[in-house]
């Protein structure tokens, strides 16, 4: 028998998906898994740097909750496509979406990285080097809130939020009052398993997103999707907005 062009992936068995909805951790059903395995397999080039910059994460005892490498590429496309010479990224843990987006900036392009914890930010510095675009990058230590201001007088192409869900609505003001024509601002984490249906106030970072996305569809600055995800990660989502 002929040789399959295509990859082989090794497949769970097949699992009904879940009736309700996964828990707020964003429960893994195993195919979801394994056709994001299957995505990276046929349209992802395996990278030493990126893999070890998560072996790296693990190692320092970081929680495991950087984008998928899908996600990643898409982050990285976007930057490609708006041609991105100033990238702003809140939350960097150990530099892994820092990395798919540095190697999305144009020539002579710069993204900025705020962390608020300086061992997390020593081991993405480690990281971003390895993987070759330490010196287009900052990585800028302590509370995004209170960096901001250092930033004033920028603009910027593509902004990535995925720092803490309380802050979400100030940093997207923050990041639509700093725009450039046709610029983008991402946000990670809408859907966290479902929980942003739920009214009762009960955590704080549910309540973040849910203000930040009744804000956004009121913002005449901008035009704004969200998207819910499956996947390696679960049950979740972004929302996309595009400025002017
Ligand atoms: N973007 C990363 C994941 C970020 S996880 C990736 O996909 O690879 C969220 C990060 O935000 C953590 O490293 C956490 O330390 C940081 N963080 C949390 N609160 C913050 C704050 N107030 N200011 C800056 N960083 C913060
Ligand atoms: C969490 C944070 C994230 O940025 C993410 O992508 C997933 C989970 C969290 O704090 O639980
Ligand atoms: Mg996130």
């Amino acid at each position: 028998m002929a040789r399959s062009r295509y990859p082989r992936v090794v497949r769970a068995p097949r699992v009904a998906p879940p009736a309700v909805r996964p828990g707020r951790q964003g429960g893994v059903n195993q195919d979801w898994a394994a056709v994001d395995a299957a995505f990276e397999s046929w349209l992802d080039e395996p990278d030493e740097t990126l893999t070890m910059a998560l072996a790296d994460a693990v190692a320092a005892g970081m929680p495991g909750i950087n984008v998928t490498p899908m996600q990643g590429k898409l982050l990285h496309l976007l930057a490609v496509s708006l041609r991105a010479t100033r990238i702003l990224e809140f939350g960097t843990l150990a530099g892994y979406s820092t990395i798919w987006l540095a190697r999305g900036l144009a020539d002579g392009g710069r993204l900025t990285t705020l962390e608020r914890e300086p061992s997390y930010a020593e081991v993405a510095r480690a990281n971003l080097a390895r993987a070759g675009v330490g010196d287009r990058v900052d990585v800028v230590v302590g509370a995004a809130a209170q960096s901001l201001p250092s930033l004033d007088a920028e603009t910027f192409d593509l902004t990535f939020i995925d720092a803490d869900k309380v802050s979400t609505p100030l940093y997207f003001d923050w990041a639509v009052a700093h725009p450039r024509s046709g610029g983008m601002v991402v946000v990670d984490n809408v859907v966290r398993g479902g929980a942003v249906v739920d009214d009762s106030g009960a955590d704080a970072n549910v309540e973040g997103i849910r203000q930040f996305m009744a804000a956004a569809g009121r913002d005449p600055r901008v035009s704004v999707t969200a998207i819910q995800t499956v996947g390696a990660k679960g049950y979740d989502g972004f929302a996309l907005a595009v400025v002017g």
